[in-house]
């Protein structure tokens, strides 16, 4: 059987992310209006950028993520002459220090740690580059203890959180998409400097509900070099149930104590962990 995953800086990787890559992430020529989506996997990172390509009215590319593909992806990137929209699974102390000298845009979206969980579950059942797991009390462990592709959920999160103040970076919640999405679409678009009128973002919200980007995904062929998530190319994989608080339907009672506990350790100094504990 082929690798599935290797260890890079001690987070366990993808092998469709090659050693050779992540080593030189470091090299990476960022320009001032890159725009980086960071997201730890299962977030919803497929449902920000399909809004984000939607927002803009001058040529963009939606690349795959950075730390996606072998080597030759540094200079696959550096090819490109329209404005980049650049998704990555990558903690920020791995991110290139090219897009924090330049000040680059970032947005990062979280959601609810028990949500991720059970989502990202699902996607290591359905996805055939990630290892097996049998069972979700098997997985659960394996959550908690970030022995799972990108790390600790909470490590993640933490590391951009760190930067929760700097201007470069916006916020967004999962959760937040679900309760009233045109007004984060709104607030996207002023973070980017993007002139949208109000009648523009239903219509962008219209087309960004779950069921029509699931509809859309159907009925296309996926290329397997359009992937916003390093973890696969197969988009049907993506839209499974589209919301908040399914991990009621997995979690045992004492499953959530000891989430809770944990959860309640890591974040005792978050400034924002309010933010993702409605449904707790
Ligand atoms: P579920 O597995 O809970 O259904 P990512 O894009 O980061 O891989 O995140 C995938 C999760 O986002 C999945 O969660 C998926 O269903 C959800 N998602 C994708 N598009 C969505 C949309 N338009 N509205 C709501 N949820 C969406």
């Amino acid at each position: 059987e082929t690798e599935l995953i290797h260890m890079f800086k001690g987070i366990p990787f993808t092998t469709r992310s090659s050693l050779e890559l992540l080593k030189s992430l470091d090299t990476f020529d960022a320009r001032e209006d890159d725009v980086l989506l960071g997201s730890y996997p299962k977030s919803g990172t497929h449902w920000l950028a399909g809004v984000i390509t939607k927002l803009y009215n001058t040529p963009i590319t939606l690349t795959s993520p950075i730390e996606f593909g072998d080597v030759s992806k540094l200079e696959e990137l550096n090819k490109l002459s329209s404005k980049r929209i650049i998704p990555t699974h990558l903690d920020y102390n791995m991110l290139p220090s090219n897009f924090k000298n330049k000040n680059c845009k970032m947005i990062y979206i979280s959601r609810n740690p028990k949500d991720t969980a059970v989502s990202m579950y699902h996607y290591y059942r359905e996805n055939p580059h990630l290892p097996t797991v049998d069972t979700w009390t098997a997985f659960f462990d394996l959550f908690l203890e970030g022995d799972v592709v990108c790390g600790s959920w909470f490590d993640h999160f933490l590391s951009w959180e760190e930067h929760k103040n700097d201007k470069n970076i916006l916020f967004l919640f999962y959760e937040d998409m679900k309760k009233d999405l045109p007004k984060i679409v709104k607030e996207i678009s002023v973070f980017l400097d993007i002139d949208i009128s109000d009648d523009d973002i239903q219509d962008i919200c219209k087309k960004s509900s779950f069921s029509e980007m699931k509809n859309n995904t159907e009925k296309e062929n996926s290329d397997p070099s359009h992937t916003v998530c390093a973890l696969t190319s197969n988009r049907k994989l993506i839209f499974r149930k589209g919301t908040v608080g399914d991990w009621k339907n997995h979690f045992t009672p004492k499953q959530n104590l000891k989430f809770e506990e944990i959860f309640n350790e890591k974040m005792k100094l978050s400034k924002m962990a309010k933010r993702l504990t409605y449904e707790f």
